[in-house]
């Protein structure tokens, strides 16, 4: 007897054996790979397209050929008729199992092509959506069978999708029977099911076959909002957009909004209406761009910090304010758009993703998703930085998170000449160690200061501050120009050698920019970096302490700040530990994929509602080791670690000696306390 076929998935590698004349769906399914179809294998929704690939697979033993496979039959070919069905490629409910083969099932599939402006990030996520567009074809009402309309969808929803149990949304009740005539007898029922153990929902219905489907993912940062519309068919990222956070003008800080809520009673409630009408506007925005009908929104996936989650829900966040922190909710939450005042499809459901810790929000569980600590074998640090930044540290077998209060210093607050990135802000600076002279580059001209032209690029835009980058950068660059002392002191003596040191009553500051309007770096800004610097190396250096670890193998920049930042000028002010430089990297938006990820594959919903329950949260404040950090990481690069991976690739100023001649260090003994051996 010969044995069943071998067949073969990719991306997913997923294997099994099947007999001959197996639909290739079937066989898809039953190994637990994703595919799409709506139309239910009538071969008209093109949605389940597969490619085969020829070849001998020696590593699984496999010669796949399209001879392996069924010809095209009657369905594909009117497909390819009637849309577009490029060659090589194969409707998988239409094509069958004849021999071995190696088949791939495309994730980016474009079905509705024009409707695509924006390319993604180049990433894929794997598809497995908890809304399901199905089509079915209703028997017409009969005298002699009393069924109700609804309820022949249902039955028809059971026979052919082996959907049992169904729920069905109030809000459908009164239009089910207008859209199935207008459908005549046929309809698209979008269903909704988030677990698999879960009672599947029936939460729209359209008229005939109907074949979009779009979801949100977002992303509700407490300076800016960023939004992606999604198509849950396809995985497609159609349409972005963002804009700040209204919110802006109740206080700049997250703690400044708890405080506004608890000395103004009505304070919630602006706020929250603030953040959903700036999150239902960027939807109309994205729909208008891509030219896609809101009503067909059917699900969607928020991210925030706990503030911003609790906000946007309509949670009161006082209790956020103070220790110990109270989440009132930390698990994912389940919740239906319109309770949210969300106007998009009324069935369309929205997914939060829980909250790490009362400091560490869904937002940090988003940045973890994507970056996915907890599936590597290598110590993994991941930061976010915001006012208040996010880390996660940890590897397959243990992962730790802690929030760090760094301030808005690297947004460009708090800073003299600190302004938000935007054209004329100063985004990367380089000072000659000898002379002492800068040269900038400015956010909208590609030329550096001292570049011909750079006078004429910037005409229009002006230089008018420094951006949070920049701040980085000129504060590392004056400290490897000797400037500044490790401990930050801008040295009063170089005003000998340059005018560019100028005194300020009783401390120094360095002019970085003489032009229309004089940009000082003066000593008040460079303690404002090192304080926030200092924050977040602390409850980095804690949450190493509790992997009983002295080194990380990879860095994870995430969010706007780490995506400009420059990891080499990072490392000089220490903001974040020794590591190879070409093991840190900025990861972007990357709250905002993860909240994607969980929109296109409620797969990773499971992941990360179980991965976060097994985060080990660090309060800073309770740290007895914190201050010790803290105070050692105001120094530059630090007082006590070496930062010997960095001294390789730059070179360092030399650490400053004691009057012994020895290196002050910052050990006990050094600081006129007794040697302990
Ligand atoms: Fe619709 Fe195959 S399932 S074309």
């Amino acid at each position: 007897m010969t044995e069943n076929p071998l067949v073969l998935f990719m991306p997913s590698g997923k294997r099994g054996r099947f007999p001959k004349g197996t639909p290739v769906i079937d066989a898809a399914r039953e190994l637990g790979v994703y595919v799409e179809s709506v139309c239910g294998g009538r071969g008209i929704c093109g949605r389940c397209q597969c490619e085969v690939q020829e070849g001998k697979f020696a590593k699984h033993g496999i010669t796949s050929s399209n001879d392996h496979i069924s010809v095209l039959g009657p369905k594909e070919i009117r497909y390819a008729e009637k849309r577009d069905l490029k060659a090589g490629r194969r409707l998988s409910c239409s094509a069958y199992v004849q021999g071995d083969l190696v088949i791939d099932i495309p994730q980016d599939l474009q079905v509705n092509a024009q409707v695509v402006r924006k390319a993604d990030d180049g990433r894929i996520i794997e598809r497995n959506p908890a809304v399901h567009l199905c089509y079915v074809e209703v028997e017409e009402p009969d005298m002699h069978k009393p069924l109700g309309d609804l309820d022949r969808i249902m039955a028809q929803l059971e026979t052919e999708w082996g959907y049992t149990d169904l729920m069905i949304d109030q809000h459908l009740l009164p239009q089910v029977q207008k859209i199935l005539r207008a459908g005549e007898w046929k309809v698209t029922a979008a269903i909704h099911q988030d677990m698999d153990s879960s009672r599947p929902s029936l939460i729209a219905l359209y008229p005939g076959f109907h074949n979009e489907a779009y979801g949100i993912a977002c992303d509700i940062g407490s300076t800016t909002i960023a939004l992606h519309l999604v198509s849950l068919l396809s995985g497609s990222t159609i349409a972005s957009s963002g804009t700040s956070n209204p919110q802006i003008r109740f206080g700049e800080d997250l703690m400044s909004r708890v405080s506004y809520v608890m000395m103004n009673p009505e304070g919630r409630e602006g706020m929250t209406t603030a953040v959903r009408t700036a999150i239902n506007n960027l939807i109309q925005n994205v729909c208008t761009e891509a030219n896609v009908d809101t009503q067909n929104i059917l699900d969607l996936v928020f991210v925030g910090n706990p503030i911003m989650h609790h906000l946007f829900l309509g949670i009161d966040p006082t209790e956020l304010g103070g220790a110990p922190f109270a989440l009132a909710v930390s698990g994912a939450v389940h919740s239906w758009a319109s309770d949210q005042e969300i106007f998009v499809n009324k069935g369309a459901r929205i997914y939060m993703l829980p909250c790490i810790a009362g400091h560490v929000g869904a937002d940090a569980a988003a940045v973890t998703l994507c970056e996915g600590p907890h599936r590597q074998d290598k110590q993994m640090l991941v930061v976010d930085v915001g006012t208040n930044a996010e880390i996660v540290l940890g590897n397959r077998h243990r992962t730790v998170a802690a929030s760090s209060p760094t301030g808005p210093a690297f947004e460009g607050a708090e800073i003299s000449c600190g302004q938000r990135a935007a054209p004329g802000a100063i985004e990367r600076v380089r000072i000659d160690p000898e002379t002492l002279e800068p040269k900038v580059r400015v956010i909208g001209s590609t030329l550096w200061s001292d570049e011909p032209g750079f006078a004429n690029s910037t005409s229009t835009i002006g230089v008018t501050g420094v951006c949070g980058s920049a701040i980085i950068e000129v504060v590392a660059e004056m400290f490897l120009s000797g400037i500044i002392s490790e401990d930050g002191v801008i040295d009063g003596k170089l005003a000998e050698k340059s005018d560019r040191i100028v005194q300020e009553g009783r401390t120094f500051s360095y002019v970085l920019w003489r032009g229309q309007q004089e940009m000082l770096i003066r000593q008040t800004d460079v303690r404002a970096i090192q304080l926030a610097k200092a924050a977040l190396y602390a409850g980095i250096k804690l949450l190493m302490d509790k992997q009983g670890i002295t080194e990380v193998d990879t860095i994870s920049f995430a969010g706007a700040f780490g995506t400009f930042i420059d990891p080499k000028y990072a490392m000089v002010l220490g903001l974040i530990p020794d590591c190879d430089l070409e093991h840190v990297k900025a990861v972007g938006n990357a709250a905002g994929y993860g909240a994607k990820m969980a929109l296109l594959n409620k797969g990773y919903r499971r992941e990360i509602e179980d991965t976060v329950t097994k985060i080990e949260k660090i309060e800073t404040a309770l740290e007895p080791d914190f201050q010790r950090h803290f105070v050692n990481a105001m120094a530059m690069p630090n007082k006590l670690e070496p930062f010997p991976k960095l001294a390789k690739q730059v070179k360092l100023p030399k650490r400053q000696l004691m009057a012994d001649g020895a290196i002050d260090d910052g050990s006990p003994r050094r600081r006129g306390g007794r040697a302990r051996r």
